[in-house]
C-alpha cells in the first residue's frame, strides 16, 4: 500500500490569544488540521471567528499562543493575496508583478520572463503597461495573484481575494484560479464567506466556530475534477453546501 503524502501543512492545537491596552481576545481556540501537498483547502466561519488570524499564523506573522504549526519544508515560501489588491498605484502591472523578486536583487532578465510568464498565466496580457487605476476589479486580483506566484512560493495564502467581486465576476475568478492551481501545483488555503464557492473550488473545506474559532467541521470535498459551473446544480454538491450550511447556522444559533 503506498503511504499517504506526509501533509504540506500541520496545525495541531493551534491557539492564539491577543493581549493589549483594551484587553485580552482568544481568537482561536484548540485548531487541529492537516493540509495534504498541493491540496485546495477553504476555511470558512463568521466575522471575527479568526480567519485572517489563522493565515497570519501561517504566514509566520502572529506568533501562536498554544501549540504549533509544522510545515514540510523547512522555510516554506508563502504567498499572500488579500481582498483588496494592494497595488502600487504608481508602478505599472508588470512592475506590480516583479516587485517582489526587484526587492530581492533576482537578476533584472529573469524577473521578466517571470513575470510575463504570469502575465499569461493569469490572462493580462495586453495589461502589462497599464496602471491600476485602469484595471476592473477582477484584473487587480489578477495582478495580486501573479505577484504572490512570481516568488514561486510553496503555499498561497488568499483572504477573501473575491470578496469585492460582482457574483459573475468572482465565479470566473474562481475558475482561472482552479486553472493557475492546476498549472503550477500549490497548496491553497483560501478563506471565504460563500458556502458554494468553498465546496466548488476544494478538496476540503474547514469550517469555525464564532470566537473563538474552533474547527467545527473539516469537510472532504469529492466531486470530480476539472470542476464544470454545471456541477453546482448536481445532488453531491448541494448536499455538501447543506452539511456546511447546517453545521454554521447551528454553532450561530448557539452563539446568538
Ligand atoms: N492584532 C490584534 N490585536 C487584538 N485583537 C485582534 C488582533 N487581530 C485580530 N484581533 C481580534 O481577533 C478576532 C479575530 O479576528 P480576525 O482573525 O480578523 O477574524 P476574521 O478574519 O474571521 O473576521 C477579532 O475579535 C479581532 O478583533
Ligand atoms: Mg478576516
Amino acid at each position: 500500500m503506498p503511504s499517504s503524502p506526509k501533509p504540506a501543512l500541520q496545525v495541531e492545537n493551534l491557539g492564539v490569544i491577543f493581549r493589549d491596552a483594551s484587553g485580552v481576545v482568544h481568537a482561536l481556540h484548540d485548531l487541529t488540521f492537516s493540509i495534504p501537498p498541493n491540496g485546495f483547502i477553504s476555511l470558512i466561519g463568521p466575522s471575527g471567528s479568526g480567519k485572517s488570524t489563522l493565515l497570519r499564523v501561517l504566514a509566520g506573522l502572529v506568533p501562536p499562543t498554544e501549540g504549533e504549526v509544522r510545515y514540510h519544508t523547512d522555510e516554506p515560501k508563502i504567498g499572500m493575496v488579500f481582498q483588496s489588491a494592494n497595488l502600487m498605484p504608481w508602478r505599472r502591472v508588470i512592475d506590480n508583478i516583479s516587485l517582489p523578486l526587484e526587492l530581492k536583487g533576482v537578476p533584472r532578465q529573469e524577473i521578466s520572463e517571470r513575470a510575463q510568464d504570469l502575465i499569461h498565466l493569469v490572462g493580462l496580457e495586453g495589461f502589462e503597461r497599464a496602471y491600476p487605476r485602469d484595471l476592473s476589479g477582477g484584473m487587480a486580483q489578477r495582478v495580486a495573484i501573479a505577484r504572490a506566484l512570481i516568488q514561486d512560493p510553496d503555499i498561497l495564502l488568499l483572504d477573501e481575494p473575491f470578496g469585492a467581486l460582482d457574483a459573475l465576476t468572482r465565479e470566473r475568478m474562481g475558475d482561472e484560479l482552479l486553472n493557475i492551481w492546476h498549472a503550477r501545483q500549490k497548496t491553497v488555503l483560501m478563506v471565504t464567506h460563500s458556502i458554494g464557492e468553498a465546496v466548488y473550488l476544494s478538496d476540503q473545506v474547514l469550517a469555525l466556530s464564532t470566537r473563538p474559532g474552533t474547527i467545527i467541521l473539516d469537510l472532504p470535498v469529492e466531486l470530480p475534477r476539472p470542476r464544470q459551473p454545471e456541477m453546482r446544480y448536481a445532488e453531491a454538491f448541494s448536499e455538501l453546501t447543506h452539511t456546511l450550511r447546517d453545521t454554521l447556522q447551528e454553532d450561530h444559533g448557539l452563539a446568538g
